[in-house]
This record gives structure tokens, sequence and C-alpha cells, in this order.
């Protein structure tokens, strides 16, 4: 079920956004979301933060961990481009995907329809409610 607000958001600027495998949908109208602090501003990360979805970022959100890591499941047409400082850090993620990205650094550049999921091994850390190292993780 979404958590759409009361208010009504027109369609051509509608981002719905829905985190797997959890099925937790927000909705917001494009541009208006405020900035939490956490990772590149409209990021899978920052919208977690500002609607209350927990997406692990142990290093703030700065690109320099992979806990953020996400399976882009719909929407990587609207999403910008991994750089190369998002890559290589991807290649440090456990079970990378084709469709992996960090949660962080794909920011959200239009309306659309956005799916992502959070990976097992990242749930799992979340289950257990205890901090998982990195070298865990692999
Ligand atoms: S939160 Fe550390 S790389 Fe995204």
């Amino acid at each position: 079920m979404s958590e759409a607000t009361e208010k009504s958001i027109p369609p051509e600027k509608l981002v719905r956004v829905t985190f797997q495998p959890e099925g937790r949908t927000v909705e917001f109208e494009f541009g208006t979301m405020p900035y939490e602090r956490h990772g590149k501003p409209m990021s899978f990360l920052d919208v977690a933060e500002n609607n209350g979805v927990f997406l692990d970022h142990a290093c703030g959100g700065v690109c320099a961990c992979s806990t953020c890591h996400v399976l882009i499941k719909a929407g990587e047409k609207g999403l910008t481009p991994a750089d190369d400082d998002e890559l290589d850090r991807l290649d440090m993620a456990a079970d990378q995907q084709l469709n992996s990205r960090l949660g962080c650094q794909a920011v959200i550049t239009r309306p659309g329809e956005y799916v992502v999921e959070i990976p097992k091994w990242n749930r799992n850390y979340v289950a257990e409610g205890k901090p998982l190292t990195l070298a865990e993780a692999k």
C-alpha cells in the first residue's frame, strides 16, 4: 500500500519509489523534497532518510563504504549514471549485480516510477540489529 500524501501531486511531477522486499512505497513531487544531508540530493538514500526507510549508510553517504548497495529493479533510465568513484566502490560490495548501484550516489533526475531492492545480506544485517563489518559482509 502506498504512503502517498493526501495532497494531490500532478502526475507529470510524481516520483514513486518502492523499496523491496519490504514493498514500502513513497511518493512525492519532483523537486520539492528537502535534502536530509545523507548521500547526494535526490539519491535513494536521501529519499529513504526523508521517509523513514532504513537504508544502511555507514560512511554517511560519501561513496566510501558500499553499505548502501541497492539493486535497481525499475527506473534505471531516470537515474544519473554511475561515475568512476561509484563503480570502484561497487567493486567492493557484496554480491554485486549488473543492476547494482550505491543508494547514496544514484540520483533520481526526473519524475517516474522507481523500484530498488535492498540486497539480502544487508537485510540480514537489519534483522539481526547489529553492525556487520565490511569484512563479514564479503
Ligand atoms: S553510504 Fe557509504 S557508499 Fe553509500
